[in-house]
């Protein structure tokens, strides 16, 4: 039997953190071994609100490739790409934009959310955002058609975009007939994840964020900051560790012993001091295997370039394949 495929991926805008790893990470891991996979570094994407930046975005193809080889992507079974360096998602991306109204593109929730986010680059009431910003969820249709990518592991944020991604192909298939795969997304049981300091998005840019690749004495520091119950103030006041951003870390890395830690925050035995040293060694600890890859990678820059390339060259077979059919059906294969 065929394999489906998964298409997924990152924009390269920084490192990846906690969030990205729960939110989709983990799941493209454990998907990879029954599902063709592939994961798309996006800089085009990440393009359309860095284009003052271009370096920033170069720079960090390599650190989204190390953070995903990190987490345990084997690019023996996995596909990983460079979007620009795949043209036939460009030129789907035209053909699908015939498709979207723009009146559907600015009530899209995500992107909505990300222009009012983005004021100095688009004004405060959004009146100055590009055509191409707006368009992202169009050329987010098109990195995932271009692979007949059937099954799409994103973060919860990510949903409103493969919704859209949805009636895109079903107004194409429903016009020039069968030809695209309709996607679905996958979102993991703790798809968003809180930053330290209780906010509901862990983000780069709001400064609430624990890196993949953060190393101890910045783990130390980001958790000894976090927030806790703000009505425990001594050592052995009671605790409630549902308000407690160390006991919310905790639930994701300290599985084996979440039930006397919330027990002894609740009857006051455990101080607050030595609940988030107790969180430092065990988030040390679950990150580490993940450091040791990545340093095997970091310390192999010609086996990253090697990844990429061939990745890249096998992406585009199977972009070229697709593009074929979508020609065909268009009725603008003139020539073959
Ligand atoms: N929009 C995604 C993000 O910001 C990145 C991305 C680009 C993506 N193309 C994709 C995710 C296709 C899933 C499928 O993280």
């Amino acid at each position: 039997m065929n394999k489906k495929n998964i298409l997924t991926g990152d924009r390269p805008t920084g490192r990846l953190h906690l969030g990205h790893y729960f939110g989709s990470l983990k799941q493209r891991v454990m998907l990879q071994e029954e599902y063709n996979t592939y994961i798309i570094i996006a800089d085009v994407q990440a393009l359309t609100d860095n284009f003052e930046n271009p370096e920033k975005v170069r720079k960090n193809i390599r650190e989204v490739v190390l953070d995903n080889l990190a987490s345990g992507i084997d690019p023996k079974k996995t596909i990983i790409f460079v979007q620009s360096m795949i043209p036939q998602i460009a030129e789907l991306t035209v053909f699908y934009s015939n498709l979207v109204t723009v009146s559907r593109l600015y009530r899209n929730p995500t992107i909505k959310t990300e222009i009012g986010q983005k004021q100095h680059l688009f004004g405060s009431g959004g009146e100055s955002v590009t055509y191409g910003f707006l368009g992202y969820p169009v050329s987010q249709a098109a990195d995932i058609t271009a692979f007949d990518g059937a099954l799409i592991p994103v973060g919860e944020d990510q949903i409103p975009l493969i919704e859209q991604t949805k009636e895109i192909v079903r107004k194409f298939n429903r016009i020039y007939g069968d030809t695209l795969v309709e996607p679905e997304y996958m979102v993991g049981s703790n798809s968003r994840i809180k930053g330290l300091d209780g906010n509901e998005k862990m983000g780069k840019s709001l400064g609430n964020a624990i890196y993949l690749s953060d190393d101890e004495e910045t783990i130390s520091k980001k958790i000894m900051s976090a927030i806790t119950d703000t009505n425990k103030i001594k050592k052995d006041d009671k605790g409630n560790p549902d308000n407690c951003m160390v006991y919310y870390y905790h639930k994701l890395v300290s599985s084996n012993n979440l039930e006397t830690i919330n027990k002894e925050c609740r009857n006051g035995s455990r101080g607050c001091v030595s609940c988030k040293k107790e969180l430092i060694e065990n988030m040390i600890n679950f990150l580490k295997p993940m450091q040791e890859r990545r340093k095997y990678y970091e310390d192999r820059p010609e086996l990253v370039d090697e990844i990429l390339q061939n990745g890249t060259s096998k992406a585009l077979e199977k972009a070229e394949e697709v593009m074929k059919r979508v020609r065909k059906n268009m009725k603008i294969d003139y020539f073959s």
